[in-house]
């Protein structure tokens, strides 16, 4: 057995060395704000690295049915984690701070995150593959879609709180962009999970 430590094990020093925000330290309200903004960011990848385990391993047939189940659950579970981080940044980061940091990240966006690219691929991919799903499986989709677009909701509505109508940094239109995404993917799949409640297991 190799001994290790807690922290060396978690890689603590690498982890916690990360958070780097463009604001200088003498200002020191918006400078912490501005590390909250990058930490719920950072803590969303790594959990949706987490998921996209998951959802590659089902999404590439390598599965039977109780690792569908056992995988598209706990990626489930790893994207309402991921709405917490949104709902955490509109409760916990005052608008105002977050327009004082605003322009200095510049032109960067969440638009080109290649992990949230990945999930909402993945998740399409899913649910029109069709054919050799069983009722469960769709069902277990149909779920993971639905979580997907809670995120969505929740990430326009903090979103809105934020900004307003202003234009995203992404260079969209902003809020009205955002609905538009909303909107796309809850026609896609009208028939089967529109109204689909949330679990609590
Ligand atoms: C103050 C907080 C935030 C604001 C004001 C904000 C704003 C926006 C805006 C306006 C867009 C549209 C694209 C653009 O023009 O930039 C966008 C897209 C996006 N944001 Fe955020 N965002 C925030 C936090 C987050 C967080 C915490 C995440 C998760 C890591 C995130 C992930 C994304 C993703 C994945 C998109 C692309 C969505 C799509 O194309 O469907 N955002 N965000």
């Amino acid at each position: 057995l190799t001994s290790t430590t807690y922290s060396k094990y978690l890689r603590l020093k690498e982890l916690l060395s990360l958070q780097h925000p463009l604001t200088p330290p003498d200002q020191q309200e918006v400078h912490d704000s501005e590390r909250l903004f990058i930490v719920v960011h950072q803590v969303s990848e790594v959990l949706l690295g987490q998921a996209l385990t998951d959802l590659r391993h089902v999404a590439a047939d390598r599965c039977g049915e109780r690792c569908f189940a056992r995988r598209a659950e706990r990626a489930r579970h790893l994207i309402d984690a991921l709405e917490e981080q949104v709902a955490l940044l509109h409760r916990a980061l005052d608008p105002r701070d977050f327009l004082r940091f605003r322009d200095r990240f510049g032109s960067a966006s969440g638009l080109q995150s290649a992990q949230f690219h990945e999930l909402f691929r993945l998740t399409e991919q899913l649910s029109s593959k069709g054919g050799h799903h069983d009722a469960l499986e769709r069902r277990q989709v149909a779920e993971l879609r639905a979580a997907v677009r809670r995120w969505r909701s929740s990430h326009l509505k903090m979103v809105e709180h934020m900004i307003g109508d202003q234009p995203g940094s992404g260079d969209t239109s902003g809020v009205r962009y955002l609905e538009r995404r909303l909107n796309a993917s809850s026609h896609d799949d009208a028939d089967s999970a529109t109204a689909l409640p949330r679990t609590s297991s």
